[in-house]
Parts: C-alpha cells; sequence; structure tokens
C-alpha cells in the first residue's frame, strides 16, 4: 500500500501520525514545500516542490504510483490538483477543484444553500459592481453589524467583521473593492453573535461521518484579544463536544452538512469526496453557516486525529470507492483534548524567524502528543520558520486533565515562543458557557 501525502505542516503532520498507525502500514510518500521534522521519520521519501503546481505533482505520482492521495492545504484543491492525479489514474481522499469551490468561493457556498432552500446561511448579499450604492443599502439596513468576505482564497485574511476590523462603511467599502478587483465579487453578510465550533466530516458524498465538535481559538492573545491568526489552539471534551453545545445542535450541524453534500452533487453532477469542515455558529436562531472548508482544520485535525481508533486508510479507501457507509460511524477514544500552537515571538504580524528552539522530537507521555509545522531540523536543532511552530496535544478524561497534559508537555520547550495558555482552562470555558446563557435568554 502507498500513499502520496500532500503537505507538510502540523495538519499534515497528523494526517500522516493516523496513516501510519493503520494496520495496512502503507509506505507514504510526502511531496512537500518543505522538509517537517516530524513527517520525515515516518515516510519512504520525502519530495521538495510547488504543492499547488498540478505538473509538479503529478510527476512525482507517476514515479511512486500511489493507490491514493491525500491532500492536506486548500490550495492545491484550488488549482485542481486533485482532478489533475485523477487524471493519471489517483484516486484523491479529497475534492475536485469544482468541489473545492466550498471553500474557495464564498459566493457559491451561499448560492448553493440559498438555490437548493438550506436554512443556515445569515442574511447575505453577493455584489459585482464597482458602484457602492447598493453596498451602502445593506450597510445601513443592518446598522453596519456585517462581514465583508472576500470571494477567493487569502490565507485567512480573506474576512472583515464589523467591531473587529471596521465601524465605518468607507473602511468596508474599501476592502469589498480590492475583493471586487481581485475575484470579481464580494459577499456581504449579516454579523452574527453566539458562540463558534468546528464539525467535521469526512464524505463520500452519499455517507456523513462526523469527528468530534471542536472550538477553534483565533486571535493571538489571551482573552480572545490581538490579531486574528489560522487558530492558537482548540478544544474538544470527552463526550467530543463543547461544554455550550446541545446534542441537537451538533445534529442541526450535521443535517446542515448532509443537505451541502446533497446539493453539491446535483449541482455539480459529481459526488464529493474528502473532508466537509463546517465552521457553524450556535446563535439564538438555532445554528448557522459560516463557512466551510474542503479540507482538515489545522489545528482541529490535532485534536481529531490523535483519538480517531478507526483506521484512517481505510476510511480514506472507504471514502474514495463511495463505501463509507460500511464504517457506520467513526470510533474515538472517549477523551478530552486540548491543542496549544506554541507560535514564533511576534506572530502573526512580526514574527522572529531562523532561531532556534529546544524541545523533545516526541512525547515521553502517553496522553499528550506533538506536531511539527513552520520549524526545520537543521544540524539537529529546531529553527523556526515565522509561523504557528508546534502543535501540542493533551489528552484526558476531562478538559481539566486535558490541559493538564498539555501544559506539562509545553514546559519541555524552550526559545523565543509564545502561546495562549488560557486556551482550554475553566475561567475561559466558564466565559463561554455564560456567553450562551445570555445569548438563549435574549
Ligand atoms: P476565516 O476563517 O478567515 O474565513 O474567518 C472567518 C471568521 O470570521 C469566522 O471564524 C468568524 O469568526 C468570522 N465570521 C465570518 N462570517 C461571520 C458572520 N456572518 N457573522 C459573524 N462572524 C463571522
Ligand atoms: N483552524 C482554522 C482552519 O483550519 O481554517
Amino acid at each position: 500500500m502507498k500513499i502520496l501525502l500532500l503537505g507538510n505542516g502540523g495538519r499534515e503532520h497528523a494526517l500522516c501520525d493516523a496513516l501510519a498507525r493503520s494496520a495496512q502500514k502503507p509506505d507514504i510518500f510526502n511531496f512537500a514545500t518543505a522538509i517537517n521534522p516530524g513527517i520525515a521519520p515516518l515516510v519512504r521519501e520525502i519530495k521538495i516542490g510547488d504543492i499547488c503546481n498540478p505538473v509538479q505533482v503529478t510527476t512525482f505520482a507517476k514515479i511512486i504510483q500511489p493507490d491514493f492521495a491525500v491532500i492536506g492545504p486548500e490550495n492545491p484543491l484550488a488549482t485542481g490538483v486533485t482532478d489533475e492525479l485523477k487524471k493519471i489514474g489517483i484516486p484523491c481522499f479529497a475534492p475536485s477543484k469544482a468541489g473545492a469551490q466550498l471553500e474557495s468561493s464564498k459566493s457559491f457556498t451561499r448560492n448553493l444553500l440559498k438555490k437548493y432552500y438550506i436554512d443556515a446561511s445569515p442574511d447575505f448579499e453577493v455584489f459585482e459592481t464597482k458602484e457602492s450604492e447598493e453596498r451602502k443599502k445593506f450597510f445601513d439596513s443592518h446598522k453596519g453589524q456585517i462581514v465583508v468576505k472576500a470571494d477567493g482564497l487569502i490565507g485567512g485574511k480573506g474576512v472583515l467583521v464589523a467591531g473587529d476590523h471596521f465601524s465605518e462603511f468607507e473602511q468596508a467599502e474599501s476592502f469589498a473593492r480590492q475583493s471586487i478587483g481581485k475575484f470579481g465579487r464580494v459577499v456581504l453578510e449579516e454579523k452574527l453573535v453566539g458562540e463558534e465550533f468546528s464539525l467535521i466530516s469526512l464524505v463520500d458524498g452519499e455517507t456523513v461521518l462526523d469527528t468530534p465538535a471542536i472550538q477553534d481559538h483565533k486571535r493571538a492573545f489571551e482573552n480572545d484579544t490581538g490579531p486574528n491568526t489560522g487558530g492558537m489552539g482548540c478544544v474538544s471534551d470527552e463526550h467530543h463536544s463543547l461544554p455550550f453545545l446541545s446534542e441537537k445542535e451538533k445534529q442541526q450541524a450535521h443535517q446542515i452538512t448532509v443537505q451541502v453534500m446533497k446539493a453539491l452533487e446535483q449541482e455539480l453532477g459529481e459526488k464529493y469526496v474528502g473532508v466537509m469542515y463546517g465552521g457553524f455558529m450556535v446563535t439564538r436562531k438555532g445554528v448557522k453557516l459560516i463557512e466551510y472548508n474542503a479540507r482538515f482544520g489545522d489545528p482541529e485535525a490535532l485534536n481529531i486525529l490523535p483519538i480517531l481508533k478507526t483506521d484512517f486508510v481505510d476510511v480514506c479507501q472507504k471514502a474514495i470507492q463511495g463505501k463509507l457507509s460500511e464504517i457506520g460511524a467513526l470510533e474515538f477514544e472517549p477523551q478530552a483534548t486540548v491543542v496549544k500552537y506554541l507560535c514564533p515571538e511576534g506572530y502573526p504580524t512580526n514574527p522572529v524567524k531562523e532561531k532556534p528552539v529546544t524541545g523533545p522530537l516526541r512525547s515521553e507521555n502517553p496522553n499528550a502528543r506533538i506536531f511539527f509545522a513552520s520549524v526545520a531540523e537543521e544540524s539537529g536543532q529546531l529553527i523556526l520558520k515565522g509561523s504557528r511552530a508546534i502543535g501540542v496535544v493533551g489528552l484526558g478524561t476531562n478538559l481539566e486533565e486535558a490541559n493538564r497534559n498539555c501544559e506539562s508537555e509545553i514546559q519541555k520547550f524552550s526559545g523565543p515562543l509564545f502561546y495562549r495558555k488560557d486556551i482550554g482552562t475553566a475561567p475561559l470555558i466558564q466565559q463561554r458557557i455564560a456567553h450562551m446563557v445570555q445569548i438563549r435568554s435574549n
């Protein structure tokens, strides 16, 4: 069994680890932008290249002839790497370029929900014209409480939220025009209020298998302050849910994903295979869809994959064959998980780079895991490369224990690093619960 894995971040280290644990003992080949020191010992070969370039990827794939490919990040999906691999007979646990519009185009997804009567969107409008009049009307009718979304992938910087990023119409309008200039369109939405959660599902076009519900923490600094990041850390409790989320709300999110998967097939004439990562918000009016991603979350993958008991290679194969229903449901260890990313000082605006950090390559604690992201191993030393560096996972019978295990593992690292100590702590979790109580009572 040969598997081609694309990408080399923390998420891909976790994916590689889950594939390597399989009873099928696959030979894994990694096509990557750089060598990940956690992936290196798990794979047969690493080929460095441009993961978004279909010619480079297929050239390598033709040589190794993998049984299938797993694509970690979103960018190669949007450049059609899946489609080109399929053309040379290599199936992918990943959607086609058309399917990946679910993430790469906010207007595609909002219009899809509207066309197929899936009631999960906030009030929204798509604009293509440079004239600002209609956008001003939208802004005014929502008293400025809107969100502006660029209609393409710009590395987590494509969304501006009223209150966080702008207050005046002109600020929102300037970003809207940039998006129209670059992508031909912009989406304006009503700003929702509530608590966000991620529900990542593995799908084959027919069956939707959920992984645990997770909450990410996007702001760089404690108490949810500072600039937005790719995600500083994530939590999920021992019930594979979140303390503020009801089972019914989790089911509502699941049902939205089932409907969207079916709508995608009707719209595109092909089944969507791979990951449907729903970013949802529990609001006063129930569960709403914030956005979909067409791949695993990073760091969410670090919560999910270490506790996945079902053989991940089997899951990928069954998804590719359209036989996910044979799996029934994914099995997970009954454990809470707390993940925190160690980041270089100054991240995300002005991160230190090329500085050494010290710490273990693997955890000795069975209730902790270490995943490498933006770090390289040079002359036996770990060197910071400027983005989120090391993802540390704590497992436990509850969030408190998981957080303790995460913290004690973090103490083994030193260097110019910082992380959000508040993630997974009782005060922050209580704050989320209190916020939901307040929203539900309004
Ligand atoms: P990104 O992951 O960069 O696309 O950022 C999306 C973030 O913007 C989400 O995690 C939310 O926090 C926020 N967001 C997006 N859409 C809305 C909305 N309609 N209402 C409130 N917040 C939103
Ligand atoms: N953790 C957010 C993301 O992967 O998009």
